[in-house]
């Protein structure tokens, strides 16, 4: 990784930038790269109601999470959020951790951003839950899946993930709490 990336913990300062970070790559990823044709009125609630400001100030005093940042000179490249579990598997509970989010902006993939920020969301997840670790990907991610197949996680079900009135279809993915 670059030796001028910080990577750290967000603060509630940091919500404008992660709120922009959020929206260009959700669609840098979804609407652009992957070409989902999401309707416009379902991307723009989505986009709305996930990364706007408000929302995102919320999200990051959300008790029992936590955020960090990849902060180069005070530009946000990426982000993690990390939390109880809230996927719908009949193994999963909210006591259990769940990685929500990992983002790190177009301009900056393939720098080792992405993995050091999951090591540390990881690390929080492991230390914070207790059961196994969660996530949810898009069923068409295989670069992100790829990514979290590396630190153990196994596909263990399916749901649709809302985006407005669009269901994507989702993997659940599971690592044992106790995985190195
Ligand atoms: C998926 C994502 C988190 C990976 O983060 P990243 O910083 O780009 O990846 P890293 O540099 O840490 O590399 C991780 C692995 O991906 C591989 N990789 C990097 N760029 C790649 C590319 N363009 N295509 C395929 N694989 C790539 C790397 O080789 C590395 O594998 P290795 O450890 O076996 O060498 C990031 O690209 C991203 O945010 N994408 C858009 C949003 C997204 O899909 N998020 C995840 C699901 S919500």
């Amino acid at each position: 990784m670059a030796a001028d990336v910080l990577i750290r913990s967000a603060r509630p300062d940091d919500a404008g930038a992660l709120s922009r970070l959020g929206r260009r790559t959700f669609i840098d990823t979804f609407v652009t790269g992957f070409g989902i044709p999401y309707p416009q009125s379902d991307l723009a609630a989505h986009l709305d109601k996930t990364f706007g400001v408000e929302a995102t100030l919320v999200a990051l005093a959300e008790p029992g999470a936590a955020w960090w940042v990849a902060d180069r000179d005070g530009d946000l490249l990426a982000f993690a959020n990390a939390g109880p579990n809230g996927l719908p598997h009949p193994d999963a509970k909210p006591s259990h951790a769940e990685l929500r989010r990992l983002y790190v902006d177009k301009s900056a993939q393939g720098l080792g951003l992405g993995t050091a920020l999951l090591i540390r969301a990881l690390d929080w997840m492991q230390a914070n839950g207790d059961g196994p670790l969660w996530i949810g990907v898009w069923s068409g991610n295989l670069k992100a899946q790829k990514l979290y197949a590396a630190h153990g996680f196994e596909k263990a079900g399916e749901y649709q993930y809302p985006v407005g009135a669009w269901l994507d279809e989702e993997f659940i993915l599971r690592r044992d709490g106790r995985a190195g």
